[in-house]
Parts: C-alpha cells; sequence; structure tokens
C-alpha cells in the first residue's frame, strides 16, 4: 500500500493549477465539493482537465469571506496546500461551476506566478509518511481510539456510531482522516495541522485537538445539566401545585386564587372611593407579577393588612351608667374623684351621639393604677381596646409605619392595634405618654400630635399602608408620670384626670380587696389561703416605700407563691406571720424608724414631688474653709440651683440677725447636696429646705429630725404656695415624720384631707423666720 501510495506521489507534476479556498482547508483523502467563479480559476481547472491526471493545488485563503474585498491576492493564500484531483464538474448557468475534489497529498508551494492568465504553482510535494515508526504510529492509534471510546461512551462530543465505524478501521491513515474529518476545525488551525509535515506529530495534534473537544463538552454538559436541575425544581414544584389543588377540589377544601380572595373581600368592604382604587391598584399590580417573586409576598402582605383593617366596623357602647359604675367599682378601689369623671363622659356620650371625644389624660406616681384604669374604662363602656406603650418610643416609624421600601416593613402600632382588635372605635390607651423620646429617626412626638388631633387623625395616615384611616371613633386614654416632659401643645388637647397616691390605709383597702385575690389567683392557690391584717401592714412598711401599689403587688405575689412551692413539697399551707416573712422574702428592707432620730447640724428634711409621688428628701449642707463658692450636687435642675442661690443670699443679707460672722461667706465655700439616687430633681418647692440647712450650716445649730418642710422662698424670706401637698404629707408619713411644715397660702389644699391628716401636725408658716424659729436647735 504503501508502495502504491509513493508511486502516485511520484506521478505529480512540479508545476500545477492554483485553486483558492476561501473558508476550508482540504486534506488529503478528503472529498469536497467547491464553487468557482473566478474566471482566471476556471481556466487554470480547464488546464489541469486537459492532462491525465486531472490534478490542481489546493490553497486555503488567509482572509476569510466575510472581510473579502474584491478578489484574493497570491499574498492572501497560505503557502502550503493539498494537491487534489478533480472528480466531477458542473457547469452552473451564470458562468461559474461547481467542481468535486479529492485531496491527495500535502505540498508546499515553492513559487506562485501567473502563465497565460492562469494561476500557477512550482511546488514540493510532501509524503507524510517518509519517515514514520510504525510503533510510535500505533501507540498515538491506540490513544485516538481509546479517547473516542471514552466520548462516545458518555454520549459527549461524540456519536455512539462514530466509535462504532472507528473500532473496524485499521489503518492509521484512514482512521486519522476519520478523526480529522470531525473535528470543528477553523480555517488557520485547519491549517496548522495541514502544515505538520511527520505523521505521528500530527496524530499527536490531533489527539490534542481532540481532548480539548472532548473537555469542552463536558463543561458544556455541565452547564446543560445545572440549568436542567433548576428547571426541574420549579417544574416540579408547579406539578405539585397543580396536584394539590386537584386533592383540594377533591376534598371540597379548595381556595380560590389569592386574587379573587382579595377581589371579593375588597368588595365587601365599605370604603371610600379613594381608598378602593388604591386597593384595586394593588390587586392588579399583584396579578401582573410572578407569584412566587419577593415583590409578589410584599404585595399580598401589603393587601392582607389593607383588607383585615376593621373599615367602618364599630362595636356598639353600654351606655349603661349603672354597669359602668359597677364595672369601675369591681376593677379598682377608691379613686372618686376619677370614677365620678368617667361616668361625666359616659352621660355626655349618651346625650349627644356624634359628640367627639375628649382625650384621657392620666397622670399619677407608678402603680396608681393608670393603664389598669383605661382597661376598665373600655370595659365599662363595652369597648375592644389596645395598648399602645410609648415608653422609650424614638423611632417615628413606631407610630406612622416603616415605607414599604423597607424589608421587612410593618405598619405603625395605631394600625397594628386596630387590626388586632377589629373595630374603628376602640379604646386605646397610650401609655407612658411622658416617656416618648425623640432622636435622628424623626420626632414621634409630632406623629403623636397628628394621631390625637380630632382634625388630622379622621384620616391617619400610615406610612406603610399608603391610605388614610379613620382613628377619630378612638377614644384615648393617655397615661403618664410626670406632665413635665409633654409637650404644651400635646398636654393642651387632653383633659387631665390626676391619680394620687395612696395612703397607708387605701393600700391596705387595695391590697384586701383586690390584690391578695389576683395573687392568689395568679399562683394557683385556693381561696382559703389567708394573707393576714399584721402580715399585710409589715409588708407595706417593711418592704414598700411607694406612693401606689405596684410594688406591694408583686410582694404580695412573691409570697404567695412561696406559698404554693411549700404547699407542693410538704402538702401544708405555711402561716405567715410579721415575724417568719422575712424568711420567705428576704430581709426588710424599711424599719418603721428608718428616719434618723437624731438632729444633725447642716441636715434637713424636705418633701418634693417628683415623677414616683412624693418624696420626702433630707437636703444636706456643709460650710468648709474657702473663698466663698457655692457647690451644688445631686442631679439639681436650673430652678432649684437658682433658688439654692436666693437662700444663700437671704442668709448673707441676715447674717447679723443670726449672729454669723459676716466674714465667714468669704472664708468658706458652701456645699449644699441633694440625695436620692439618680433621679433627676427640679422646682423652686425646696427653697425653705435649703435655707434651713445653709442657716444651720453657718451657725452649727441642729435642725430638727422630726420635722419636714416644704416651699418655696423669695429673697424678702416671704414663703410662697407649692403643688402636691396630699403626696408631700403621705411622703412624711410614710417615713415617719409627724410635724410638716407647709406655706400658709397651701392652707385650702387639706381641705377634706382630715382622714389623711390623722396623726400628723400641720405647721402653716408665712415666712423663713418662722420656719427657722421652729426646727433649728440652740447649738451644742
Ligand atoms: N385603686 C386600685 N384598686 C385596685 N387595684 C389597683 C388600684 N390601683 C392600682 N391597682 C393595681 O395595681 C397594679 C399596678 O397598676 P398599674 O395600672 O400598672 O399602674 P400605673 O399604670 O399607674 O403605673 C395593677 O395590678 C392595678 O390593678
Ligand atoms: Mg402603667
Amino acid at each position: 500500500m504503501k508502495r502504491e501510495r509513493s508511486s502516485i506521489l511520484e506521478t505529480i507534476p512540479k508545476t500545477l493549477p492554483v485553486i483558492p479556498t476561501m473558508d476550508v482547508v482540504v486534506f488529503p483523502h478528503t472529498i469536497v465539493p467547491l464553487l468557482v467563479l473566478d474566471e482566471k480559476i476556471i481556466k487554470g481547472i480547464n488546464l489541469a482537465l486537459e492532462q491525465d491526471n486531472r490534478m490542481v493545488l489546493l490553497l486555503a485563503s488567509k482572509k476569510q469571506p466575510s472581510s473579502l474585498q474584491g478578489t484574493i491576492g497570491t499574498k492572501d493564500l497560505y503557502t502550503f496546500g493539498t494537491v487534489a484531483t478533480i472528480m466531477r464538474l458542473i457547469k452552473i448557468p451564470d458562468g461559474g461551476i461547481k467542481i468535486l475534489v479529492q485531496g491527495q497529498s500535502k505540498a508546499r508551494v515553492d513559487e506562485i506566478k501567473t502563465d497565460d492568465d492562469i494561476l500557477m504553482s512550482h511546488i514540493t510535494v510532501i509524503d507524510i509518511l517518509r519517515d514514520t515508526s510504525r510503533s510510535e504510529v500505533a501507540a498515538h492509534i491506540k490513544n485516538l481510539k481509546h479517547l473516542v471510546e471514552k466520548m462516545s461512551l458518555s454520549g459527549r462530543g461524540l456519536s455512539p456510531d462514530f466509535h462504532a465505524i472507528l473500532s473496524k478501521m485499521h489503518d492509521a491513515e484512514k482512521i486519522a482522516d476519520f478523526i480529522l474529518s470531525h473535528l470543528n476545525l477553523s480555517v488557520e488551525k485547519a491549517q496548522t495541522l495541514l502544515e505538520i509535515e511527520e505523521f505521528h506529530e500530527f496524530l499527536n495534534e490531533l489527539y490534542i485537538h481532540l481532548s480539548k473537544e472532548s473537555e469542552l463538552s463536558d463543561v458544556q454538559e455541565h452547564i446543560k445539566s445545572q440549568a436542567r436541575d433548576s428547571m426541574n425544581q420549579s417544574q416540579k414544584e408547579f406539578y405539585l401545585r397543580e396536584q394539590l389543588k386537584v386533592i383540594k377540589r377533591e376534598l371540597g377544601e379548595e381556595d380560590s386564587d389569592d386574587i379573587d380572595q382579595f377581589r371579593s373581600k375588597l368588595a365587601q368592604l365599605e370604603l371610600t372611593a379613594e381608598v378602593r382604587n388604591e386597593i384595586q391598584r394593588q390587586i392588579n399590580r399583584l396579578e401582573k407579577t410572578s407569584p412566587d417573586s419577593m415583590e409578589a409576598t410584599v404585595l399580598r402582605n401589603h393587601l392582607d393588612c389593607m383588607l383585615s383593617l376593621p373599615w367602618g366596623k364599630e362595636t356598639i357602647d353600654n351606655l349603661d351608667l349603672k354597669h359602668a359604675r359597677a364595672v369601675l367599682d369591681a376593677d379598682h378601689y377608691g379613686m372618686e374623684e376619677v370614677k365620678e369623671r368617667i361616668l361625666d363622659f359616659i352621660s355626655i356620650k349618651i346625650m349627644k351621639k356624634d359628640g367627639y371625644s375628649p382625650i384621657l389624660c392620666l397622670y399619677g406616681p407608678p402603680g396608681a393604677g393608670k393603664t389598669s384604669l383605661g382597661i376598665s374604662i373600655a370595659k365599662s363602656l363595652g369597648r375592644e381596646y389596645f395598648r399602645v406603650s410609648l415608653g422609650g418610643v424614638k423611632d417615628e416609624a413606631e407610630i406612622r409605619g416603616h415605607r414599604r421600601t423597607y424589608v421587612g416593613a410593618m405598619p405603625g402600632r395605631f394600625i397594628q392595634g386596630m387590626r388586632k382588635v377589629q373595630s374603628c372605635n376602640p379604646v386605646i390607651i397610650i401609655d407612658e405618654l411622658d416617656k416618648i423620646g425623640a432622636d435622628f429617626r424623626g420626632d414621634p412626638s409630632a406623629a403623636m400630635l397628628e394621631v390625637l388631633d380630632p382634625q388630622q387623625n379622621k384620616t391617619f395616615y400610615d406610612n406603610y399602608l399608603g391610605i388614610p384611616f379613620d382613628l377619630s371613633k378612638a377614644l384615648f386614654v393617655a397615661t403618664a408620670n410626670s406632665l413635665e416632659s409633654i409637650s404644651e401643645p400635646l398636654r393642651d388637647r387632653m383633659e387631665i384626670i390626676e391619680l394620687s397616691s395612696y395612703t397607708f390605709e387605701e393600700k391596705i383597702q387595695i391590697a384586701e380587696r383586690h390584690l391578695i385575690k389576683k395573687s392568689i389567683y395568679d399562683t394557683g392557690l385556693d381561696s382559703q389561703f389567708i394573707i393576714s391584717p399584721e402580715v399585710l401592714y409589715a409588708i407595706i412598711n417593711n418592704y414598700t416605700r411607694e406612693a401606689g401599689v405596684r410594688e406591694l403587688e408583686r410582694i404580695l405575689k412573691k409570697l404567695c407563691s412561696k406559698a404554693t412551692r411549700t404547699f407542693v413539697e410538704e402538702h401544708i399551707l405555711p402561716i405567715f406571720t410579721a415575724e417568719n416573712i422575712e424568711k420567705y422574702l428576704g430581709p426588710f428592707r424599711f424599719t418603721q424608724e428608718d428616719h434618723d432620730p437624731e438632729h444633725h447640724v447642716g441636715i434637713c428634711n424636705g418633701l418634693a414631688w417628683t415623677a414616683v409621688g412624693g418624696q420626702m428628701i433630707k437636703i444636706e449642707a456643709i460650710a468648709m474653709p474657702g473663698r466663698g463658692k457655692l457647690l451644688l450636687t445631686g442631679q439639681l435642675g436650673s430652678v432649684m440651683r437658682e433658688s439654692a442661690q436666693a437662700a444663700l443670699s437671704y442668709v448673707r443679707a441676715h447674717a447679723q440677725e443670726f449672729s454669723i460672722d459676716p466674714k465667714m461667706f468669704s472664708t468658706h465655700d458652701l456645699h449644699i447636696h441633694v440625695p436620692a439616687g439618680g433621679i433627676p430633681k427640679d422646682g423652686p418647692s425646696a427653697g425653705v429646705t435649703m435655707l434651713t440647712s445653709i442657716l444651720s450650716a453657718f451657725t452649727q445649730r441642729p435642725i430638727k429630725s422630726d420635722y419636714a418642710m416644704t416651699g418655696e422662698i423669695n429673697l424678702r424670706g416671704n414663703i410662697m404656695p407649692i403643688g402636691g401637698v396630699k403626696e408631700k404629707i403621705l411622703a412624711a408619713k410614710r417615713n415617719g415624720v409627724q410635724h410638716v411644715m407647709l406655706p400658709l397660702k397651701n392652707k385650702h389644699d387639706v381641705v377634706g384631707l382630715e382622714k389623711l391628716l390623722m396623726g400628723i401636725e400641720l405647721i402653716w408658716v408665712g415666712h423663713a423666720n418662722d420656719v427657722l424659729h421652729h426646727v433649728l436647735l440652740p447649738s451644742k
């Protein structure tokens, strides 16, 4: 075969007409059709046909047909090509010809020239088999066959048929040709392969190309299979959903499309045109979004929220005064004035059905029952209620809602509450209105103003909701410990009802009628369990010193839970006594004689009125060698600082009267300290107390410790009236101080407090000198 072959090679002439090929490189042994239009080339072909062997030289063009402009010159042709025989020729009507050629051998071009308008080439024929080692070729062929087998088995790149044919082939050249014909090679790459003159090297290159193709198809297959996987997932889900629908239909539980549900819900609601249009718009939007998208979830939640609000739904008020009275009495002891005002309010409701509701503000110390009274008001009217606690709320969005652009956006607390109670005329308890904060996230109190403004809350706008909602039917009950931190406009809008501190006797009543019962019930004890009055007294006196009853309730609950524990462990109920409760509740926190019975220099009992109710505060003053400076400590507000200065000026102005050496003021510093923790204190009512302390410090006369006082003083020493008289008397009582000095001008404040005043001596004072006269003892 080799000989036969080389004999063919020997018959190849040294000069041959050239046929340029445009987008194909023809290899030896391959048969390729070519279209020829160029006159010169056709002439060359005719010349070749005149010879016996009908041979031509095929040279690939470097230029690709797309970039072709005009005719190709000889410079554009590769100089290494294939000698081919023309097997057939067909003339086509418009002058061109179509030929079928078969490659015979590789050939290098030595020279190209044009003879008689024919492109001719001088060539050297290349015999690629001229020095091949058989074993090397065999090894290459084995590798190639192996790779082909692998590729066709995995179904990638090559068909199984390809392998079947190849496995039956034995001739190395044919195998190489067969593989070559199946490779997708660019002209450039094919040309490089063609130009390889050694057969084994050619086989090697083939192998490299083939394995590249194998890798490429591996990658393609991987990408395809990934795409297929993800497709399968959503198809599977779709399929399962469809099945679920069928199953539900079979079970008669078919829930129609959520969009239909939204529509039918919308149809049932009584809405303004504006609101209806907006909801309609959102439903339409939902319809257009893909049901599995994030956006659809957001839209659905929003629609859910809008459609589940109690549009126009109202509960009917129970306007029975007797019923209301009974509910209020059942829940709370005392509070006569407050209850009266609530009944007044209900009466107005009866007479004037459409009248706008006032905003009630219950104001008083912690544990006075403000929040629980708010709940009772709802009960007495037969309304739903919800509580919005503003303690520490700094973010305006808590009230007005988040914009829907946030992930996890929510409506504000008012809309949330409305949705929960399903009625648009609930009692809304705005708890701890005075504790509202403000920071960079907006001003929540401005938002509150809007909520509480009857002009604006008719169309309250929540950012999340995006449509106005009417809050004006609600009854607002706000609670606060102090009115100072509530902004003026907000305060103006409310009807303020004060809840005062409880006396010892009132606390006993509240505990016996309400708190003990509640604690027993809450801890699972039965009603046979009793807390004796003696134990109750001990608890109030030794564990609490508060204005309200919150701590008392807590301690009672603790005691009851101890009883429950004992019962569970030992099957008997313990009997508590004033002596043994320390074992259960820990050591007494206060004792009856807590106040120091000794009379000290510079220490004076003042009575203050703070956010936690009345408080007895010991004010301390001390004079020490220095240069006449005034030092004030204990978190004092500016008003209190000024009244300290006024007191000092008064003492300096009257130094002689009190036998103080005037030089002392320039040789001593004065330090006034107001203890009692970190509670910020302010107000003018400590003026008289500070004056007494200062005077005591400079004269070294002790102050009677069983006296407590309150009053503002001016520079002339006159004592001016103050607020919170009842609270202050209660504070003195709680602290076991019997003598209380009050400004003469406050005398009318104690009318009706006879019960409270039992055991207390009131001393009315109009001028600083009266006070000093009473409390300053002679110096030792
Ligand atoms: N006059 C009262 N009668 C019955 N229980 C009361 C009375 N005052 C307060 N309480 C109870 O004391 C507890 C604390 O009251 P709460 O309403 O939380 O106080 P506030 O909101 O004023 O701080 C509640 O359990 C409440 O029922
Ligand atoms: Mg409260």
